[in-house]
């Protein structure tokens, strides 16, 4: 028996319901690998894979996504667009907003993001990594398939991570079932999947600045090997490159081997 189960969260899903189709797992090495074998194989849009525990659970860059059947929730949901891969490069933002109205919907507070692919907890002076987008895109002459993996730490991870990180229970006046949280973050990600199919990020640009961690701020952004470039973040642009103000003007940075940090 795994910690979700499909049948419950198709009632809390309502009328959405026929729009995903979800299975649950005890364990695989990753969700977002099994959902692209299986989106190999023919699985339809809307198909959302979700794993008790994931043997080799990937973040951005290469790096690890850790997690542990009670305190995450670690699932890819794949989603097909009609245009190439360069016209979904704000997709891992428009995800962004909807992890945030979803965290919202569930009375979270002190939710932000940041660029270009975290879901931030206000700390203190600081912030914590609350959950990371994986986003793995492949075309064809069709258009873009998109295996859209999230992991939302429920509760504050135990291990030894280079950040800080943050559970949902500590932004959370009660304590949050994980089929809502779920059901939350499906519902509340179809309604912005199609509004990015029909308008791109452009339309979700200003809600995404109004949750942005550094609007405005001094921020460095650090690329592998390369000195640290410093800024103010002015924001994003509507295809979701980092608009960073620097001495000799404002520079558009792609999401890439970069990574951004506060001053
Ligand atoms: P970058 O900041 O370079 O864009 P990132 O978003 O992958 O990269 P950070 O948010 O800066 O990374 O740091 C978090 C680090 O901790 C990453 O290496 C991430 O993969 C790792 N990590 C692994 N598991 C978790 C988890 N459950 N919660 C938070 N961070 C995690
Ligand atoms: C990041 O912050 O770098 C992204 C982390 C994404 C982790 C999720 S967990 C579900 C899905 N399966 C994976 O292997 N990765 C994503």
């Amino acid at each position: 028996m795994t910690l979700i189960d499909p049948v419950l969260l198709k009632t809390r899903l309502a009328d959405l319901a026929g729009r995903f189709d979800v299975d649950a797992l005890d364990a695989c090495d990753s969700t977002n690998s099994e959902l692209m074998r299986r989106a190999e194989r023919g699985a339809p849009a809307g198909s959302v894979i979700v794993a008790d525990e994931q043997s080799a659970g990937r973040g951005r860059r290469g790096r690890s996504w850790l997690s542990s059947a009670e305190s995450s929730l670690t699932f890819s949901l794949l989603w097909r667009f009609s245009g190439n891969a360069a016209s979904l490069s704000g997709l891992s933002l428009a995800v962004g907003v909807g992890l945030v109205r979803a965290m919202d919907s569930l009375g979270a507070q002190g939710i932000c993001l940041k660029w270009p692919n975290d879901v931030l907890l206000r700390s203190g002076d600081g912030y914590a990594k609350l959950a990371g987008i994986l986003i793995e895109l492949s075309s064809d002459r069709r258009g873009t398939q998109a295996i859209i993996g999230i992991g939302l730490n429920l509760l504050p991870p135990t291990g030894d991570l280079p950040q800080p990180a943050a559970g949902l229970s500590q932004a959370c006046p009660h304590p949050a079932d994980r089929h809502d949280v779920l059901a939350a973050i499906l519902v509340h990600l179809a309604a912005v999947l199609d509004s990015f199919a029909s308008a791109g990020f452009g339309g979700l640009k200003l809600e995404w600045q109004r949750h942005h961690a550094w609007q405005d701020q001094a921020v460095q952004i650090l690329g592998d090997g390369e000195a640290a470039k410093p800024g103010r973040c002015l924001g994003v642009d509507a295809d979701g490159a980092l608009l960073l103000e620097t001495a000799a003007g404002v520079e558009r940075i792609f999401s890439g081997d970069v990574s951004l940090r506060s001053a």
